[in-house]
């Protein structure tokens, strides 16, 4: 007979009662309370469990609006506004899901960002790495399918010119379209079925987010530093230090999202979608939402077919271009642990990388510009689209040129501290040192 699941702690009262049977409480412990983590973990590693309180408030506030919600066609745009005038408190539940939405990309990105400077991907948390990608993936189409909804003018559109993507596929291309849209055009087969999976997927998300943090723990956080931990000493338990430091981020996190919540509730949605669906008026500028810009910059920046040059010949259309370009660029992040072939996980000691890191940045933000204006925009007196496919060349050629060929040749990385505790000392005593300069000049 294996030993009962007790411990000292948990062996009185109710909890012990309920431990020794399930050992939920000393689960939770170990793997929050107790938990070893780097003691150098700066404000950055605060996102993850910010979008975990994201993904919380998105399931609450969506199952309370799917209370008062009516999946038809004929009824949903209304059911929607019934939601904002009638139901008690329907406008800050629907304002906290929209805005809500916004922030949880916005972390994420910030997460995502955070873990490709700081080589997050590497060895060996490749598998930590995959399954967020999965996690982004699911997140894009939860929030795709949400958005189509409240069935305004962008939600229909926004859902025509996506779902169109799909006829791209040669061959069983528009049957893949009619196979999604349950008919011959976008209808209350589409809205239903957007809704049962809208509801679906966060709670699939939830499974993954477990084995997120369950393959991490096995492996342990990374760290600024980007060095493994070599003793005790290196680390410290996940409470009390990270626990204040992450109720800190969460505070942070609610004071900007409750002035956009109460102060600029609209000011991230499109007032198109407050007119309700009108197969047959389309909107001049169909735009998604600010999260989407960058990947849909990359949709429009494939104008050109491929094939071979002065022949009719064409492999790829500019369509389907498209579409593999917008694809590849998520795509791509699943295999970056294999792509980045430096030993060196922090980008604190790759000064090469931190350039090209940071140009990255500049790209995506900037894509999300370009995503933004209309398809026949101009800057500097040339065509927008041009600098939007400079720009995904540039996201491409980070992935597949300079990280696996040009910066394992040409950089020279930094040397690296002997251990987190003898940097963490370092850092102290310079901090003193400068007080100490501080004190004396003072
Ligand atoms: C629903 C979305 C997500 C949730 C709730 C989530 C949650 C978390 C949490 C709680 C941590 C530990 C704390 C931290 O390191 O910040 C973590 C770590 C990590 N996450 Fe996520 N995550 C999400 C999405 C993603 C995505 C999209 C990616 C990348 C594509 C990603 C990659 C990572 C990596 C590499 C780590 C390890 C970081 C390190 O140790 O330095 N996560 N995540």
């Amino acid at each position: 007979m294996s030993a009962p699941h007790t411990s000292p702690e948990n062996a009185k009262g109710v909890t012990g009662w309920l431990d020794s049977r399930l050992p939920v409480i000393s689960l939770m412990n170990r793997s929050l309370r107790d938990f070893p983590e780097p003691k150098n973990l700066s404000y950055m590693w605060t996102f993850g469990s910010l979008a975990g309180i994201a993904l919380v408030i998105m399931i609450v506030t969506g199952i309370l609006l799917a209370a008062q919600y009516t999946p038809h066609v004929d009824h949903a745009f209304d059911s929607v506004e019934r939601i904002m005038r009638d139901v008690n408190y329907g406008w800050l539940i629907r304002y906290i899901h929209s805005n809500g939405a916004s922030f949880f990309f916005l972390v994420v990105y910030i997460h995502m960002f955070r873990g490709l400077y700081y080589g997050s991907y590497k060895k060996p948390r490749e598998l930590v790495w995959m399954l967020g990608v999965l996690m982004f993936l699911l997140m894009m189409a939860t929030a795709f399918m949400g958005y189509v909804l409240p069935w305004g003018q962008m939600s229909f559109w926004g859902a025509t010119v996506i779902t169109n993507l799909f006829s791209a596929v040669p061959i069983v291309g528009d049957t893949i379209v009619q196979w999604l849209w349950g008919g011959f055009s976008i209808d209350n087969p589409t809205l239903n079925r957007f809704f049962a999976l809208h509801y679906l997927f966060p709670f699939v998300i939830v499974a993954v987010v477990v084995l997120h943090i369950w393959a991490l723990h096995v492996v342990g956080s990374n760290n600024p530093l980007g060095i493994d931990v070599k003793s005790a000493r290196d680390q410290v338990p996940f409470h009390p230090y990270f626990t204040y430091r992450d109720m800190l981020g969460l505070a942070v996190f609610l004071f900007f999202f409750s002035l956009f919540v109460f102060y600029a509730p609209n000011y991230l949605g499109h007032p198109d979608n407050y007119i309700p669906a009108d197969p047959l008026v389309t909107p001049p500028h169909i735009v998604p939402e600010w999260y989407f810009l960058p990947f849909y910059a990359m949709l429009r920046a494939i104008t050109f077919d491929i094939g071979i040059p002065f022949t009719s010949v064409v492999f790829i259309d500019a369509k389907l271009g498209g579409v593999l370009t917008m694809l590849g660029a998520v795509l791509i992040l699943f295999v970056l642990p294999w792509l980045d072939r430096s030993p060196v996980r922090s980008g604190r000691f790759r000064p090469l990388f931190r350039v090209c890191f940071w140009v990255f940045l500049v790209c995506c933000v900037f894509l999300g510009y370009v995503g933004a204006r209309p398809a026949d925009a101009v800057l500097l007196g040339l065509p927008l689209q041009w600098f939007g496919l400079l720009a995904t060349a540039y996201y491409f050629a980070f992935f597949v040129v300079l990280l696996p060929f040009v910066l394992p040749r040409v950089e020279k990385e930094v040397e690296l501290p002997a251990s987190i505790s003898e940097a963490f000392a370092d850092g102290v005593a310079k901090k003193k040192r400068g007080k100490g300069a501080e004190e004396a000049k003072a």
